[in-house]
């Protein structure tokens, strides 16, 4: 069966890794990708993303640009994370092409209303044009198979503050407007990233030794989150928080364990973007979406090494 997906996302260095796994995907049809300000502005995003398909062969693949700012917030990007060009300042991004006349907003609701049932949206960034796509159409998640999402940290350690991950705190007012929206709804969050999706040493040293050019753009495009990782949230080489989620997207059956929990974001400043998850027995009825616990790590990482090995 080839799955048929749509992917928003503040194309950066991990998001690149993510479309790249995608487009690699044998049974994989990526039909749009609308981009969104997050990681970088997004201009930078749209030329980010158009770079990284066109290097991966797949220049046919519409891009769409979105919104440049969260709803209600200033944009708060994290070019301290991946670089001020957010593929980790590797001087290799060029401008190449140029994103389609169709707004991203307008592409996500014209996708779902012309066959439902039939595509994923994955979303790899703040939530800024979903909800605006919900605006216009409340039932919009329901045409979409289901919605896996890179958001938020389900056990509250966060990476851009102590307790938020960064796609739920740059746009919370966004985050909260998806989780409220009727629809199948996965959370990938940093709970998964840190633990299940870090390229150690061991890895890294797998992935140049696969010697090829996409092999090297990933490793080339990590460097500034590796240091991130090793300066802030202490994990021991850098985490691909959008290709595990991608994996998760792809291949379904590579959660080992998950729950379907009613989560809510806190929008106060104090605590802006924390997930706020009621694990009572009472507030189950109100579950918004499965959160990802355990996934199987090894077999995500084959998906990862397998679309590397291609040239
Ligand atoms: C998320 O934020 C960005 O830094 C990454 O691209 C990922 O989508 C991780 O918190
Ligand atoms: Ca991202």
């Amino acid at each position: 069966m080839t799955r048929r997906l749509v992917i928003d996302t503040d194309t950066a260095s991990d998001d690149a890794v993510a479309l790249l796994m995608a487009v690699a995907g044998p049974d994989v049809e990526v039909d749009a990708v609308t981009v969104v300000a997050g990681n970088v502005p997004l201009a930078q995003g749209v030329k980010n993303a158009l770079f990284t398909l066109a290097f991966c062969g797949a220049a046919e693949v519409p891009v769409h640009a979105g919104l440049d700012r969260p709803l209600v917030r200033r944009l708060g990007t994290a070019t301290d994370v991946h670089g001020e060009d957010g593929m980790g300042d590797a001087g290799i991004v060029r401008s190449v092409g140029e994103p389609v006349a169709e707004h991203a907003v307008d592409a996500l609701v014209r996708l779902a209303n012309e066959a439902p049932g039939e595509r994923d949206l994955v979303t790899l960034g703040p939530l800024t044009n979903v909800a605006a796509a919900l605006v216009r159409d409340r039932d919009l998640l329901t045409k979409y198979r289901r919605t896996v999402m890179m958001a938020g940290s389900p056990d509250s350690v966060g990476n851009v503050t102590a307790t938020a991950e960064f796609n739920v705190w740059a746009d919370p007012e966004a985050a909260s407007i998806v989780l409220n929206a009727p629809g199948e709804k996965v959370l990938v969050g940093w709970n998964i990233s840190r633990r299940q999706a870090v390229m150690g040493p061991a890895e890294q040293q797998r992935l140049a030794t696969l010697g090829t050019a996409r092999a090297r753009f990933v490793s080339d495009i990590n460097v500034k989150v590796a240091e991130y990782c090793r300066t802030v949230t202490g994990l021991d080489g850098y985490d691909l928080p959008d290709p595990v989620t991608m994996a998760v997207a792809m291949r379904p059956e590579l959660v080992r364990r998950s729950e379907k929990l009613p989560v809510s974001v806190a929008l106060g400043d104090e605590l802006r973007g924390q997930l706020i998850i009621d694990h009572r027995v009472a507030g189950r009825a109100g579950a918004s979406a499965e959160v990802v616990w355990e996934i199987d790590e090894q077999g995500w990482k084959e998906l990862l090494f397998a679309a590397c090995s291609e040239d």
